[in-house]
């Protein structure tokens, strides 16, 4: 209780799932956040949900790909709170689709909101912990599939990696204004949300083509829920990781770090 207390933190793409569980995770630990998603339900849920939690939000709707957006989340983040202490990249354009079959300009698209969003929010983010003199801490959320060569989904692989030489790059440029930037590596997610879960078909049925083993795979043998990556994010919003930067923490149940060819609980 109270790691994140008085800090102001931004969450983008704060759906229901992963975005809305780290917002509620934050407030349950005294942080007041802005809840920002490209649709106004999404975000406006967000923050009903921190409320719910007996924290303050206010939600604000925008594109990450927009400078005006992030430059206008800081400026009513400061308005209300006087400053930004945490800021978690999370909002994502899925578009599941292959090298052969990616329309050019979706894959245009999907790079600049992985991208494109996590450039311009960390440098408004940055620009405004610089000026208030904030020892502040940025939260990328990269996937499993920033470290291993997924079929059919290049525009995401490719994206996440890249968010992985963002972070240390970042990293490396703020830490002389005290700012830490790092990745948290989620892994293929059971929502808790059961909305989410209605409309989601299993993991296992994604994507088409490839035929993929989730569940049976997995050494620790259940999917993470969003629930599982909140004590990540706390523990890398929070003071504790003050010398955290540059790096990564992956919640993904052993996955990346399995031997290939190995099949866990075969005999
Ligand atoms: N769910 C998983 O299985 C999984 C696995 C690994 C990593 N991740 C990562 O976790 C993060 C959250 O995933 P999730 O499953 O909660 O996703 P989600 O689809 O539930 O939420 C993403 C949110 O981003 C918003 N968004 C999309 N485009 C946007 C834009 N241009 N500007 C602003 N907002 C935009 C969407 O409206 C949505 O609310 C993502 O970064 C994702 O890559 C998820």
């Amino acid at each position: 209780m109270n790691r994140l207390r008085d800090k102001v933190a931004i969450v983008t793409g704060a759906s229901p799932n992963i975005g809305g569980a780290i917002a509620r995770g934050f407030a349950l630990e005294g942080a007041r956040v802005v809840c920002t998603d490209v649709t106004d339900t999404a975000a406006k849920a967000c923050a009903a949900r921190v409320e719910e939690a007996g924290g303050e939000a206010f939600p604000v709707v925008g594109d990450v790909t927009d400078p005006d957006h992030a430059a206008d989340v800081v400026e009513r983040a400061e308005e209300r709170w006087g400053r930004v202490d945490v800021l978690v990249n999370n909002a994502v354009w899925f578009n599941q689709k292959g090298l052969l079959t990616m329309p050019l300009a979706e894959y245009r698209r999907q790079l600049d909101v992985i991208l494109g969003g996590a450039f311009l929010f960390t440098r408004a983010v940055a620009e405004s912990m610089i000026r208030n003199g904030v020892a502040g801490s940025v939260i990328n959320v990269l996937s499993t599939a920033a470290w291993q060569g997924q079929p059919g989904n290049i525009g995401y692989c490719t994206g996440k990696s890249g968010l992985v030489n963002f972070t240390r790059s970042a990293a490396m440029e703020l830490a002389e204004h005290g700012i830490r930037v790092n990745g948290l590596t989620p892994t293929a997610t059971l929502p808790e949300d059961p909305e989410i879960l209605r409309r989601t078909a299993a993991p296992s049925a994604t994507p088409g083509a490839w035929s993929m083993d989730f569940t049976g795979q997995l050494p620790m043998g259940r999917l993470p829920t969003p629930r599982d990556y909140v004590p990540a994010a706390v523990l890398l919003a929070s003071d504790d990781a003050a010398m955290i930067t540059g790096t990564n923490i992956t919640v993904d149940g052993g996955a990346t770090a399995k031997y290939w060819p190995w099949t866990p609980r075969a005999s």
